[in-house]
């Protein structure tokens, strides 16, 4: 009786085991640390004092995913595991359409094949594209403007076909918003390989003085300060919400897509302040021209996931930014090799 947990070992996964375990909850971990590192596992070891089982596997391989599924009763997956990067969806799409999808079929195959009804996916915000409004809701339309986002948007179609073919089947579509944070130990948090393309990894950068300057993409969009505005979210509190999924799933059959997002948009400049308030550290900035396929404002209508899941989050973004400083303090260069 476990709960696979595929991509286990990165920012979201990692982060999520831990609170699986605090709820009491067995678990599974499988990742090809594609994206991570295993360092990651002895972290884990330290906050949550338990061993974790884990399996290096390539989910793409058809046999290696069989193997996962006959050596240990799976009851439940929460699919972390995919290739995350928009511009690199876009050089690269065969690669995204074949490790995203190639997996989830993989993982799908197996959960029929071994009798295990219930999956929690790892969607994303940006299924709605360029909103016409906000906040979001759930039933806004959805569309996707590059590779990535196309990803997340047929697995969630797959998904749902998998419901109507089979009454059995328990699908939560977990839309996530704009995860930032790290664990209030400061021993796991986000740590990207390259030059990191989301905000909050590039201001640690900056701030950390191993990039030079911060590019605020456009000052005029129609907000308060002429910044983009995001939901972000502490990964912690997003984790939490996967706790709360499995048990909608255990009672409840069907689909459901469900934001998981605070409801408060912050400014590009608002997090920067937040972050040097946090952190004690200023973070030079220019503003430059608009990122093509850019949202204006992006932030959730939290409601549903409240009255299906009972969860909303807990953490503002001063709190988001002093665990960031703190993780960024304590580990300057994120996992080490
Ligand atoms: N931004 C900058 N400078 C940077 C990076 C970002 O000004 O160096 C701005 C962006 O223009 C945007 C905001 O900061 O206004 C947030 O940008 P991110 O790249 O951090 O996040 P996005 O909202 O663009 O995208 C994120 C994830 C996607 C996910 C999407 C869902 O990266 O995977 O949220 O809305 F799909």
């Amino acid at each position: 009786m476990a709960v696979l947990v595929t991509g286990g070992t990165g920012f979201i996964g990692s982060h999520t085991c831990i609170e699986l375990l605090n709820a009491g909850e067995e678990i599974v971990v499988a990742d090809n640390f594609s994206n991570s590192k295993p360092e990651v596992l002895n972290r884990l070891k330290k906050i949550t004092g338990k061993d974790i089982p884990f399996k290096k596997v390539d989910l793409c391989d058809e046999a290696e995913t069989e193997k996962l599924f006959k050596e240990y009763k799976i009851d439940e997956v929460i699919h972390f595991a995919g290739y995350k990067a928009v511009g690199e969806s876009v050089a690269e799409p065969l690669m995204y359409y074949e490790n995203n999808l190639g997996s989830t079929f993989n993982i799908i195959k197996m959960m029929k094949k071994y009798g295990c009804k219930r999956i929690v996916f790892s969607s994303s915000a940006t299924v709605y594209g360029i909103p016409e409004t906000v906040p979001i809701k759930e039933d806004f339309p959805i569309s996707a403007i590059n590779p990535y986002g196309r990803t997340k948007l047929f697995i969630e179609e797959i998904l749902r076909d998998l419901c109507v073919s089979d009454a059995d089947f328990s699908v939560v579509l977990l839309r996530y918003f704009n995860p930032i944070g790290a664990h209030e130990s400061g021993l796991i948090g986000e740590d990207p390989k390259g030059i990191p393309n989301n905000l909050m990894p590039y201001i640690c950068k900056v701030a950390a003085g191993k990039l030079p300057i911060l590019s605020v993409y456009g000052n005029d969009y129609p907000t308060r300060d002429g910044s983009g505005v995001r939901d972000y979210i502490h990964v912690v509190d997003l984790a939490k919400g996967h706790v709360c999924a499995l048990d909608y799933m255990r009672k409840n059959k069907g689909a459901k897509a469900i934001n998981l997002g605070t409801g408060n948009g912050y400014s590009v400049f608002e997090l920067v302040r937040a972050y040097e308030k946090a952190s004690g550290i200023t973070v030079p900035f220019k503003v430059t021209e608009r990122r093509p396929g850019d949202a204006a404002e992006c932030y959730a209508d939290p409601s549903l996931a409240k009255e299906l899941l009972g969860w909303s989050a807990e953490y503002g973004v001063d709190r988001m930014c002093e665990d960031v400083a703190r993780w960024q303090k304590m580990n300057p260069d994120g996992y080490g090799d």
